[in-house]
């Protein structure tokens, strides 16, 4: 069989993937730094460039842009290095906001702004008494929500996240400190009902969890670690344009694979933080 022939049939068995715009809430740079360490990716000793930084996120930006997104910002504020993961700033369904309480008092300042935000865009903002870094460990796939435990969000977070949304929420431990929120671990790459699919990296999970991800997800796609080494995993779908970094290579193949549109950007300058494309994107599902 010729290579055209088996790419032919490899297109006719890809499923149809079905794009929906999404509204989202992103944080400027413009205060962005390393000065503190709370995750290995961070290393205070070395420079960082805040304004290549804006120009890599305003790429970000214009990109989510042009996919259709309703993308609204929060002011940045001095003092808050990391507040451009503005993932980690609450976790929204409907018109329910559930606020995070950070880990690591460094960002705890962080919860108080990102809820005054919702509350001004007309959210109801549920205040948290657990520790949890928002979408950063929460993650919306169909009806169901995944949480991730292990480093910052608590067990208990979870019970509380479930009673505010009443919906099923399946705990998943983390192991591997540099994959320490669930969003740099696993990727929904559709979460519409009846049709979900993710993308994660095994090993960064504990044996249960995989055992779980597993079951339920059996066609899920399983990433390598050089792609997740540069937080390929930390991407953000609507559907059928899958926003990934851009050195994510292997990933980007799979998910054409699956029918998938993959968009790299390069945000290496975040990355010293920790954090890539999903960090610097909260969900706001009206
Ligand atoms: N430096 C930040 C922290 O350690 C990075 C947060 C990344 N956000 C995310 N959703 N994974 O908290």
């Amino acid at each position: 069989m010729s290579i055209t022939d088996e790419e032919e049939r490899a297109r006719a068995v890809r499923p149809l993937r079905t794009p929906r715009a999404r509204s989202v809430l992103m944080c400027p740079p413009e205060h962005f730094d390393v000065v503190y360490r709370i995750n290995p990716w961070m290393n205070p000793g070395l420079p960082t460039d805040t304004p290549l930084a804006m120009r890599q996120w305003d790429e970000l930006h214009r990109r989510y842009v042009a996919l259709g997104f309703d993308v609204q910002l929060i002011e940045p504020l001095a003092g808050l290095p990391d507040m451009v993961y503005a993932a980690n700033g609450g976790f929204v369904i409907g018109n329910v906001a559930y606020g995070a309480s950070f880990a690591y008092p460094e960002r705890q300042p962080e919860g108080p702004a990102y809820r005054e935000w919702l509350r001004v865009a007309g959210f109801e903002v549920v205040a948290p008494h657990e520790v949890n870094e928002g979408e950063g460990d929460f993650l919306l796939v169909g009806e169901t929500i995944l949480a991730g435990t292990g480093f910052r969000s608590s067990d208990a977070s979870h019970r509380e996240l479930a009673g505010v949304f009443g919906r099923e929420v399946l705990t998943l431990r983390l192991v591997d400190p540099s994959f320490y929120h669930l969003d740099t671990a696993l990727a929904v790459l559709d979460d519409a009902p009846g049709r979900e699919h993710i993308a994660y990296l095994p090993r960064a999970f504990d044996a249960d969890s995989r055992a779980l991800l597993a079951d339920r997800y059996p066609d899920a796609i399983l990433v390598d670690d050089a792609d997740a080494a540069v937080l390929g995993l930390n991407a953000f779908s609507d559907g059928y344009h899958v926003v990934i970094a851009s050195r994510a290579i292997g990933f980007a193949r799979q998910l054409r694979d699956h029918g998938y549109e993959p968009i790299g950007v390069d945000l290496s300058e975040l990355l010293l933080g920790g954090g890539g494309v999903k960090c610097c994107t909260l969900e706001l599902r009206r």
